[in-house]
């Protein structure tokens, strides 16, 4: 079957096939062996890029606005404290006004549902950097990173530790299920994800064999796991909630004693930054020989410069 993802959008993973995510990953490994032979194509020549960003970002901006120049394009970065957007322009004329002159536009921000937004009213593919909701794109990365230390992504177990309600956690798991990656949730019960979406990603794993398991028990849940995954305890914009966040989430801090408990000496630790070390994961699993953290960091741009091939030429 022939994939072709020419003027799509790339907004959440839920709107992917198996077979199109595994295109776009197929595409960043190839695209990460061009770079490592200086063999850039000025594929985005004459083109341009806007990237705005409601929220912080290192990699993310990075990934954007190096693998779009590199490959000859003009990426504008657009901060709130630059552009109008749904305070005193809607939008909806945001988007129209930022279709007229850009071939795409990147969203980092608060709300899916404006993101979404954007590419219905702009006419041009639109790629969601992190909402409160989702955060497709480190996805894709983590599951590069995945390929290069395992050599496949079907029946291995991710183990996402901590706040298994935020952007990152839901996302993967809606990933795992579209790729046959057996995932476990494990957190408190007050930060469970969505039931609703759980039971969206189960009905997903039916076709493709992935299990999707939530528990609160920690010793079960990371038992045989390859990945052990893990964010932030307060997610940007939920600075308010770190004091309370730390003391529930004490229990599942990411520690050496948690990575013996998989039970195998191969597994590995991912996390997509930025950490705060000594919280969520301890200085010697980050630092040590199964943090794979920096490589995915690296993927980001592979991964995101796949994204803006596959939908822009
Ligand atoms: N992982 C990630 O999205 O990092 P930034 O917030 O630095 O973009
Ligand atoms: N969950 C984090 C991810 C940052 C990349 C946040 O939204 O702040």
């Amino acid at each position: 079957m022939k994939i072709r993802l020419t003027d799509r959008s790339f907004l959440k993973l839920l709107d992917f096939t198996p077979e199109e995510i595994r295109y776009l990953l197929d595409l960043a490994h190839k695209l990460k062996e061009e770079k490592r032979r200086n063999k850039l194509k000025n594929r985005f020549k004459g083109k341009s890029l806007a990237m705005i960003f409601e929220k912080r970002s290192t990699r993310t901006r990075c990934a954007f606005e190096t693998a779009f120049a590199e490959e000859g394009g003009h990426p504008v970065f657009l901060s709130t404290d630059d552009i109008q957007l749904g305070e005193k322009e809607s939008v909806e004329d945001t988007a129209r006004v930022l279709g007229r002159m850009f071939d795409a536009i990147q969203f980092r921000g608060f709300r899916q549902e404006h993101v979404e937004m954007l590419a219905s009213g702009s006419g041009v593919p639109v790629y969601n950097g992190l909402t409160d909701e989702f955060h497709p794109t480190q996805i894709l990365a983590d599951f590069m990173t995945m390929e290069e230390v395992f050599g496949r992504l079907k029946g291995l177990k991710v183990v996402f530790v901590g706040d298994t309600r935020n952007n990152v956690a839901v996302s993967m798991m809606v990933g795992c299920a579209k790729m046959g990656i057996h995932f476990t949730a494990v957190g408190p019960k007050s930060l469970a994800p969505d039931a609703q979406m759980v039971a969206k990603c189960r009905e997903i794993a039916q076709s493709t064999g992935s299990r999707i398991n939530v528990t609160d028990n920690i010793d079960e849940a990371v038992d045989n796991a390859d990945v052990i995954y893990t964010d932030v305890w307060a997610s940007m914009g939920e600075e308010s909630q770190s004091r309370q966040r730390s003391e529930i989430l004490a229990p599942y801090q990411v520690n050496d004693a948690l990575m013996e408990k998989t039970g195998k000496t191969e597994s590995i630790f991912l996390h997509c930054l930025p950490a705060v070390k000594g919280q969520e994961v301890t200085e010697s699993v980050i630092e040590g020989p199964r943090s794979y953290v920096w490589d995915e960091a690296e993927n980001r741009k592979h991964t995101i410069k796949a994204v803006m091939v596959a939908t822009l030429t």
